[in-house]
């Protein structure tokens, strides 16, 4: 990499938070909050959300499909990040939600979601997560196998509207990890196989699960608009009086680092409902659930920089307060992030550093190669981008803590998630 005179650009840079900037004092700032005073605050590491970019993403789906046809929904995967602070902005923007699992559907009630709007997901739903949904009155099962039709119509004891998974056979280009689409999945029912169909009739013929339509996400960080409209004209194959709702999936891909270029959130929305009306007469009411697109460029991760080991004409290691187990996503997909000095962030970024981790493995890296301004013990490394699968995916790892987040709102700063106790550890211990 090219040493540079320049200062990073963050004002108008993709992958941060809409409304980033540098202060006069040099320092990186989002939603008006200085990130220096959060780091000093709040300590470190931290996730760091500006709330506002959250709510203009969300409005952004919103208005996009409003735009172009008026019987849709934009609900949230909550996946992406799923903690009650998260899933209130949003659903205060109006937005459903997506819980793939028990513990999520704990999240999206305590969040307040009327639990009509939350779709029930999980391609291995114990009988337990059923119960819970079926109590909790959820609008929505996404059934995913024969064996959970049969489950599920064991335990109802009342009508249950479901959609039908299907993985339509196309496979988008994205890192295998996280396709979804193709056949061999151990999602849903594949179309070619015919087992689609048939879970089609599995349900008409069942007492209490009542089809209102199906379901289709074909991967998530996806830069091409062009799967989706092969994924929706596959499914189009199973069209019929109770396909009143057409799910189709999430996965719009987010800016990780200034060289990647995703669709218009505006796009991808067209796409979706051209490629449905194109296909479907009458047209289904459409949804999407987008997790890392509403949540991932509204967030950051700040960090303390510790040591900082040059090993001649090798390279230079700077290592920071966390690493892998806030962030396990250089290591499962070789995800690339950018870096930047918080607390010098108008300094030219003239040194190559990797930005190393603190736990006991070599893979523990956060970012190879990267220019930052020339750093020392006591900077704050942030790296950007982090909002989406970063929480969600976090570990203690080497008894590490996991980390707080903090919203920022108008220049105010709050945790909405607390730091980690090593006695949160400890209670689960029972010798
Ligand atoms: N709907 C379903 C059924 C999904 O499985 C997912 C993501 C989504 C929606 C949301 O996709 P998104 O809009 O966020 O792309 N841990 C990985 C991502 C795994 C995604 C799993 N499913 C990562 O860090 O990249």
């Amino acid at each position: 990499m090219a040493a540079t005179t320049e200062a990073p650009r963050i004002t108008g840079s993709p992958v941060y938070p809409l409304s980033a900037r540098v202060t006069e004092r040099g320092h990186l700032e989002i939603a008006g909050c200085d990130i220096v005073d959060v780091a000093a605050e709040f300590g470190t590491p931290a996730y760091v959300y500006a709330e506002d970019d959250i709510r203009a993403r969300a409005r952004a789906y919103l208005d996009a499909f409003r735009a172009r046809i008026d019987d849709f929904e934009v609900i949230y995967a909550s996946k992406a990040a799923s903690f009650a602070a998260m899933c209130r902005v949003l659903r205060e923007e109006g937005l459903g939600i997506d819980a793939a699992s028990g513990g999520e559907l704990e999240v999206a009630l305590r969040a307040g979601f009327d639990p009509r709007t939350i779709y029930l997901h999980g391609n291995n739903k114990s009988d337990a997560d059923l119960r819970r949904g079926i109590a909790a009155g959820v609008g929505y099962v996404v059934v995913d196998s024969f064996a959970e039709i049969e489950r599920l119509e064991r335990l109802l004891e009342r009508p249950q509207d479901v959609l039908i998974r299907v993985t339509p056979g196309i496979a988008a280009s994205t890192h295998s990890y996280v396709q979804t689409g193709q056949l061999d999945s151990k999602f849903g029912f594949g179309l070619a196989d015919g087992l689609a169909e048939r879970a089609q009739a599995a349900v008409r013929g069942s007492r209490h699960l009542r089809l209102v339509g199906l379901h289709a996400h074909i991967g998530s960080q996806i830069f091409e608009l062009e799967p989706y409209v092969r994924a929706i004209e596959a499914l189009a194959a199973l069209a019929g009086d109770d396909c009143r709702i057409l799910n189709v999936g999430g996965g719009l891909g987010i800016a990780y680092t200034a060289a990647d270029e995703p669709p218009a959130i505006a796009d991808y929305v067209d796409v979706k409902v051209r490629g449905v009306r194109a296909v479907f007469d009458p047209v289904p009411r459409i949804i999407v659930e987008p997790g890392r697109s509403l949540v991932g460029n509204a967030g950051l991760t700040v960090y303390e920089v510790g040591t900082v080991k040059e090993i001649p004409r090798v390279r230079t290691y700077l290592a920071v307060d966390g690493g892998m187990s806030d962030n396990l996503r250089p290591m499962l997909y070789g995800a690339r992030y950018e870096a930047l000095i918080a607390n010098r962030a108008a300094d030219p970024a003239d040194t190559l550093v990797t930005v190393a981790g603190m736990h006991c493995e070599s893979g523990d890296v956060l970012v190879r190669d990267a220019m930052v301004a020339s750093p020392s013990a006591g900077d704050l490394l942030v790296t950007p981008a982090t909002g989406a699968y970063g929480y969600a995916m976090a570990s203690n790892y080497n008894g590490v803590l996991r980390p707080p987040v903090i919203f920022c709102r108008g220049g105010d700063a709050r945790a909405v998630v607390r730091r980690e106790t090593y006695d949160d550890l400890r209670s689960r211990e029972t010798e």
